[in-house]
């Protein structure tokens, strides 16, 4: 992996045009952790959701394996420069963004805006899945189960009217557990005030109030789009509509430091240590549960357009019943701790074919050729023959 520095190279003039042909130059976007100071008032966990150099080296090491080259470039300000220069063939995106109430659409935005393909979801999903006051307003309209909400902006917007108490406090646009500890689930409206108060004073955002779901904790990952698969990579991997959904994990946090919360200081344990939650894939649920979960993740990411990739996070609420808590259309993608992963792995998925399988669903929406990969389709989770490595070379369009 390359990591892109700026320069002035965008003066220089490209080598004359050729035909886009294998390995194709990817552009990993990202935002990676410890490299901002984000200054004294920040809240202990912020940055949080970036992700640590060890994640960025494994996803371009997946696709550096699979024959391509790959440069990690990152969602900054010196994004579009990077983009203008290296004219990737495909940007491999999982930017956070630096801020802004739609940071997880920006570097989809940029590429947008330059015409260069990427993975995952686009501008809008992104954008909104962000917010989890939107999208609970469209699944909501979609007819879909997620706990009774109100939004505040500050503490005197606290309107509780109607709403059973336990309720839970989360801010409306981060992840990673932000913000969400043991504190979040609040049991009066005094101590709902108060926790509203902090969350907007420390994390710059409106607060978002749920009932708080009591029951079983679940996440549903999975990769696909819409459409009968045939002319995929692995094709065998996908259900005739276009999705692969992995083994249902259950989510014990009941064992974990915050027990009833999957929050920011549970995630951060080691899988089997001391403090971390349980997690357990694929757990052991009755067939027409599994089977509702599923149905309730794929109707929960088509009402928002998402592609690609995503991962949904549901609970039970008093009755047994799931709900839907929220969408990760960027999912994090740790191959050690990120929950898709782990279910990827609970099947036997290789990382390298979680990866390749991201980027190829990507490539297939954007017309990408990638029949001209050198690739052993001999099975499930084939390994890529090796393409040999070779200087980047210009050609995504003609000059
Ligand atoms: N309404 C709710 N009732 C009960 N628990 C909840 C509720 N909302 C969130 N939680 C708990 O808080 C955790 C984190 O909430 P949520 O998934 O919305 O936040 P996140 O920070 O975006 O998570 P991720 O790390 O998956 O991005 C959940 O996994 C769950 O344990
Ligand atoms: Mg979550």
């Amino acid at each position: 992996m390359r990591t892109y520095e700026s320069t002035r190279a965008h003066n220089k003039k490209p080598p004359s045009p050729s035909r886009l042909r294998p390995p194709w130059r990817i552009a990993l976007v990202a935002n990676m952790r410890d490299e901002i100071d984000w200054g004294p008032d920040a809240p202990s966990d912020a940055g949080a959701e970036f992700d640590k150099r060890e994640t960025i080296e494994s996803i371009a090491g997946a696709m550096e394996d699979d024959g391509h080259w790959v440069t990690f470039c990152r969602a900054d300000q010196t994004l579009p420069e990077a983009l203008l220069n290296l004219r990737p063939h495909i940007v491999f995106n999982i930017a956070e963004g630096l801020g802004g109430d739609g940071r997880e659409a920006q570097a989809p935005a940029l590429c947008e805006l330059l015409g260069v393909p990427y993975t995952a979801s686009r501008v809008l999903a992104n954008a909104v899945s962000l917010d989890k006051t939107h999208t609970k307003r469209i699944w909501q309209q979609s007819g879909l189960p997620t706990p009774r909400f109100f939004e505040a902006r500050s503490a005197a917007e606290v309107d509780d009217t109607g709403m059973t108490y336990p309720l839970f406090v989360k801010p409306v646009r981060e992840g990673t557990g932000m913000g969400i500890d043991m504190g979040a689930i609040v049991r009066t409206r005094q101590a709902l005030t108060e926790r509203v108060a902090w969350m907007v004073e420390a994390y710059k955002q409106p607060a978002l109030v749920e009932e708080y779901l009591p029951g079983r904790e679940f996440t549903v990952g999975f990769i696909g789009n819409p459409g009968f698969p045939a002319r995929r990579r692995r094709p065998w991997l996908y259900d005739n509509d276009g999705y692969h959904y992995f083994p249902v994990m259950e989510i014990d946090s009941g064992i974990s430091v915050s027990p009833g919360v999957y929050g920011h200081d549970a995630k951060g344990y080691d899988i089997g240590a001391p403090g971390a939650p349980g997690y357990i894939c694929p757990t052991d649920i009755p067939n027409s549960l599994r089977l509702r979960l599923i149905e309730l993740t794929r109707k929960a990411a088509e009402a928002l357009g998402a592609c690609d990739v995503s991962r949904v996070d549901l609970r039970l609420d008093a009755k047994g019943e799931p709900s839907l808590m929220e969408i990760n259309t960027l999912p994090g993608l740790n191959p050690k701790v990120s929950d898709l992963c782990i279910v990827a792995a609970a099947e036997g998925m290789p990382y390298q074919d979680l990866i390749t399988e991201i980027l190829y669903l990507a490539a297939e929406r954007n017309a990408l050729p990638f029949e001209t990969l050198r690739y052993a389709d001999v099975g499930p989770h084939a390994m890529a023959q090796p393409v040999p490595r070779g200087p980047i070379a210009w050609g995504l369009a003609d000059e």
